[in-house]
């Protein structure tokens, strides 16, 4: 049907016939020629029908937009002055001679041409219309290209892909479970997989040394920009190999896959501690393209009549932390006020301020609310730290350091945007040296997974003082996403054991939940060590897309619903019935048939 994609028409190709297939972008009738636009996924193509070919001509006057045609035609160079630079096909046109059109389309129900226009719900209830738009088109054209290059670089790397099973047992990721019930074992259900991690980890007992797989991963959990309920994970696991060793190879690949498909040189990524990373950038993933950092000033105000900082100050868990913003004195009061408001999301009290008018003049080229509870020797060294200029306005957080970090962190991301702070480029980071746990409410919880090892330490020693303990994990950041995370495992039975126990864990409960995995331990483990990318998260980040949902072909809303399809939907009762299932929500519509 078709000798080339519309797209791949140039110069070349003068002189010769060509067939093409696709759907009607636009046609219009200019003074008796037909000028049609061709769209297939590779382009458009500007296609003309002058009158004197009747039959082919007749028929072009009836094509309306997004009808499916094929075209037969001689390609030609447009006509001096007709060229458009700004298509890839603009120097050439094809000379229509024949036309069929192989089917016609209804008025559209979203604009393929002013897609703001569209409604999100309507984008996704016609996702197929919506992928349509070049632009669409490409990204996924894009994602698939970046799979394909992984798949190559992993199997020359001696990277096997396995695939492990979606009907499986829940994995501790930090989300809730997807549940599928069992028919034949009733009252039973399986989980769907967060990640593959455990079967990664089983496969390396099995001896197979290098894995890889570009897998679907389940998480039911509140939905952002970057979050989806089923994402994509490139998922590899290693053995015999240590943590700088499993970084060294997947920044290789990121590196070679940014060269490659983007022409761009990441470099060598830097290394950051997590502790480095809250103090100076209030955040894990650190946007290392914003040039703000957050000072610690608590040991300056400790003595101070305020008792918004001094309380804090002198608390072990307390923070005082400023943010030096260049030339932010301009900020009126309300730009103030209401970044005030902005951290109260995270929840701030306040957001004090001090204004740098005048940095030679002392004590009088400052504008400060707060300036009264302030000596003039502990504003002389505040304002040393921070380096502040004439015309910075310094921001400040007191509260406790989770807070301070958060609100503060947040908070320069906000200014470095709003005030074009924020540059474009790349930067790519390590995070590594996070603590095993957290503190949460009732216990402690895994800042990773519950099978992320410990830095040198033995089962003992963890349970002494779990809160001290750093792992060996270690995330990959570029700017300010987190693309990736992994960490060595666990390879021994005691030491599993023991993190289960500080989780709060009983033997009983990680008997029955990962009993399997404990067993397992205990045949020969080879060290293993592995790392998870986010595949989606990468794709945007390399198409500069501002939602993950735009680089997937059928995504679910925020409320992890899928308009198109209408999922999820109600079960009829002959099906609940054979998975021994009651609902407790009525199907209003069974109900009504039934009545
Ligand atoms: P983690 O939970 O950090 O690690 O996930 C790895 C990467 O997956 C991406 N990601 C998501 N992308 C879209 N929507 C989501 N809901 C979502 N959740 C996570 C992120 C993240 O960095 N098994 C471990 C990896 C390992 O230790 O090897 C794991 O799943 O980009
Ligand atoms: P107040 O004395 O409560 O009116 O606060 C004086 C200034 O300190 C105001 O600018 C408040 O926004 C600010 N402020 C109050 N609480 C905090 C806090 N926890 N951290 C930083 N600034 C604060």
């Amino acid at each position: 049907m078709r000798s080339h994609y519309c797209g791949e028409l140039n110069q070349s190709l003068i002189g010769q016939q060509v067939e093409l297939v696709g759907w009607v972008k636009r046609s219009r009738d200019l003074g008796g020629v037909i000028f049609l636009d061709l769209r297939d996924r590779e382009g458009i193509i500007q296609v003309v029908y002058d009158p004197d070919l009747e039959e082919a001509f007749a028929l072009a006057t009836t094509l309306r937009a997004e009808f499916c045609v094929s075209i037969k035609g001689l390609v030609r160079a447009r006509p001096e002055g007709q060229i458009n630079k700004d298509m890839k096909t603009g120097e050439v046109e094809v000379l229509g001679q024949e036309l069929v059109i192989i089917n016609r389309s209804e008025p559209l129900p979203l604009t393929l041409d002013n897609h703001q226009n569209n409604s999100e719900e309507q984008r996704l209830k016609y996702r197929y219309l919506d992928l349509r738009r070049p632009e669409m088109t490409e990204r996924l054209i894009f994602r698939s290209k970046v799979t394909g290059f992984v798949r190559r670089f992993l199997e020359d790397n001696g990277f096997l892909d396995i695939e492990t099973p979606i009907l499986t047992k829940a994995t501790p990721e930090g989300a809730r479970d997807y549940l599928v019930p069992s028919r034949t074992h009733k009252g039973k259900f399986f989980a769907l997989p967060q990640s593959p991690q455990l079967f990664k980890q089983l496969l390396m007992m099995s001896g197979m040394d290098r894995y890889y797989q570009i897998v679907r991963c389940f998480r039911d959990e509140d939905l952002r920009a970057d979050r989806q309920p089923e994402f994509t994970q490139i998922d590899i696991e290693t053995s015999f190999m240590t943590s700088t060793q499993v970084m060294a190879k997947t920044e290789e690949l990121v590196r070679n896959l940014f060269k490659d498909m983007l022409n761009v040189d990441l470099g060598d990524f830097p290394t950051m501690t997590y502790a480095d990373a809250m103090r100076r950038f209030g955040s894990d993933k650190p946007d290392l393209r914003n040039p703000l950092e957050l000072t610690d000033v608590a040991d300056l105000l400790k003595d101070v009549e305020f008792k918004v900082f001094s309380a804090p100050a002198n608390d072990p868990k307390g923070r005082v932390a400023v943010l030096c913003v260049p030339g932010g004195a301009k900020l009126s009061r309300k730009n103030i006020d209401d970044y005030g408001k902005y951290v109260g999301i995270y929840g701030a009290k306040g957001l004090a301020w001090m204004k740098v008018n005048d940095i030679d003049a002392g004590m009088d080229g400052l504008q400060s609310p707060i300036l009264k509870f302030l000596n003039e020797t502990v504003v002389t060294e505040l304002l040393a730290r921070c380096n502040a200029k004439s015309g910075d306005i310094i921001l400040f957080g007191a509260d406790t350091n989770s807070v301070v970090t958060d609100a503060m962190g947040a908070l320069r991301l906000k200014i470095g945007e709003d005030l074009g702070l924020t540059t474009k480029g790349w930067k790519p980071l390590w995070v590594v040296d996070f603590p095993m746990f957290e503190e949460v409410e009732g216990g402690l919880h895994a800042i990773h997974h519950p099978f992320t090892a410990p830095v040198n330490l033995t089962p003992e020693e963890l349970e002494a003082n779990p809160v001290a303990a750093i792992s060996d994990a270690y995330d990959m950041v570029l700017n300010g996403c987190e693309l990736g995370g992994g960490s060595v495992r666990i390879h021994n039975a005691p030491m599993q054991a023991s993190v289960f126990r500080i989780l709060g864990i009983s033997d009983e409960e990680a008997q029955e939940k990962f009993g399997f995995l404990l067993e397992a331990l205990k045949f020969g483990t080879p060290p293993h060590a592995g790392l998870a990318f986010g595949l989606d998260r990468l794709i945007m980040l390399m198409t500069g897309a501002s939602s993950i949902r735009d680089v997937m072909a059928f995504p679910k809303t925020t409320t992890a619903a899928c308009p198109l399809t209408n999922a999820p939907g109600f079960a009829n009762t002959a099906q609940l019935t054979e998975l021994n299932i009651a609902s407790l929500i009525v199907d209003e519509k069974e109900q009504e048939q039934q009545d």
